[in-house]
């Protein structure tokens, strides 16, 4: 894996410029250093995905799809079953670094099936269609944010407060983002908004990376503690809850972040509409309810030591570390996608976004 410093630009997840190896920006250690590291082996994106040097839903998706298609380059046969077989092998891999968000096990089932659809093709030939596969998922991401952005900033007005949880900006997705994407193209347009990020424990996204983003974008924005969300609702500085999401259940549940349901119940309490933002890639419809999302449990080192140096807690003592949780769809006020804002009953408004088609 090479690392190289450099500005942060824009696709902070790319090819490389001979189109064989995947470039991300290290997220990992922003805000303090722009790293960027050259992904070369199905080690490297693994380890990668696997240590959120890349994360976010989507921008995971868009890494993995690169990645099929560079580890597809390395695949040497004219055989097209032993080049799916491996392509395959590759995916399965992959898709084990992390196991919440669905956008990770989606863009890999896109490159597979399009490796699929052409099998009658030499390999060589499909190997480029795997190249304009993955920048087609990459550029439809940047369509999928702008579209989000447009629908979200309908929901709130010039001077709103808005809380945000986690990191659903640019650096998880591209472009825009999904949560911050209203923000980012409101400003565009000359409104103001007050945004409070929660810093986000314990690998602190919000800290690290939405206040970074959002200050970059010339944005009103105040870090607060994750146990502060309470205070600055009752105090009426909210006005809408923005989060972005890792899956969303056929019925409206919603995984994202862990903490993001304690602040969905706490805009519940204080009658503050609770807003979740993402693409229609990352609604699982063959997924009933929230009960069957499998949540990623981490490292306990995340929680007891600063960035896994600094203890913070006696060594011996038990961690529960889950990534993520579930937000009940009763506590959530709208689902808004690049094709327009859900309400419930959620198992009709999202499945009328695919037309009720479901995947075998
Ligand atoms: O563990 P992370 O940092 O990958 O978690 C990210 C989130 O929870 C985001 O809110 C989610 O992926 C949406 S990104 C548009």
């Amino acid at each position: 894996m090479e690392q190289t410093s450099q500005k942060v630009d824009m696709d902070h997840v790319r090819l490389s410029e001979d189109g064989r190896y995947v470039v991300i920006l290290d997220q990992s250690k922003l805000p303090n250093l722009a790293e960027y590291l050259t992904l070369e082996t199905a080690e490297d994106i693994y380890e990668a995905i696997f240590h959120l040097r890349v994360r976010g839903a989507p921008a995971i998706g868009i890494c993995a799809g690169y990645g099929m298609y560079c580890l597809a380059q390395t695949i040497d046969t004219d055989s097209f079953d032993a080049f799916y077989q491996k392509l395959r092998e590759y995916g399965e891999y992959l898709n084990s670094s992390r196991p919440t968000a669905v956008n990770l096990s989606w863009a890999i089932n896109r490159m597979e099936q399009t490796a699929y659809k052409h099998k009658k093709l030499p390999v060589k030939e499909i190997v480029k269609l795997l190249g304009e596969e993955c920048r087609k998922i990459h550029q439809e991401d940047i369509a999928m944010c702008k579209k989000i952005s447009q629908y979200g900033l309908s929901l709130i007005k010039d001077g709103d407060g808005i809380l945000t949880h986690c990191n659903a900006g640019p650096l998880a997705t591209s472009r825009y983002g999904t949560a911050l994407g209203p923000l980012i193209l409101g400003k565009e347009q000359g409104m103001n908004f007050h945004v409070f990020a929660d810093e986000t424990r314990p690998l602190l996204q919000g800290a690290r990376l939405t206040s970074y983003e959002l200050d970059k974008a010339g944005i009103d924005v105040t870090l607060i503690c994750d146990n502060m969300a309470s205070m600055v609702m009752k105090n009426g500085w909210v006005q809408a809850c923005f989060v972005g999401c890792d899956r969303v259940a056929a019925n409206g549940d919603t995984a994202n972040k862990i903490g993001t349901s304690g602040v969905a119940i706490l805009a519940k309490y204080y009658n503050i509409p609770f807003y979740v933002l993402g693409p229609t890639s990352t609604i699982d419809m063959n997924c009933p309810t929230g009960e069957q999302i499998k949540i990623e449990e981490r490292n306990p080192d995340e929680i007891k030591k600063m960035f896994y140096k600094q203890p913070m807690a006696p060594e011996s003592v038990k961690c529960f570390n889950p990534a993520f949780d579930v937000t009940d769809h009763t506590l959530i006020a709208g689902i808004v996608t690049e094709k327009g804002i859900c309400r419930a009953p959620y198992e009709e408004s999202l499945a009328a976004l695919f037309g009720e088609e479901k995947e075998d």
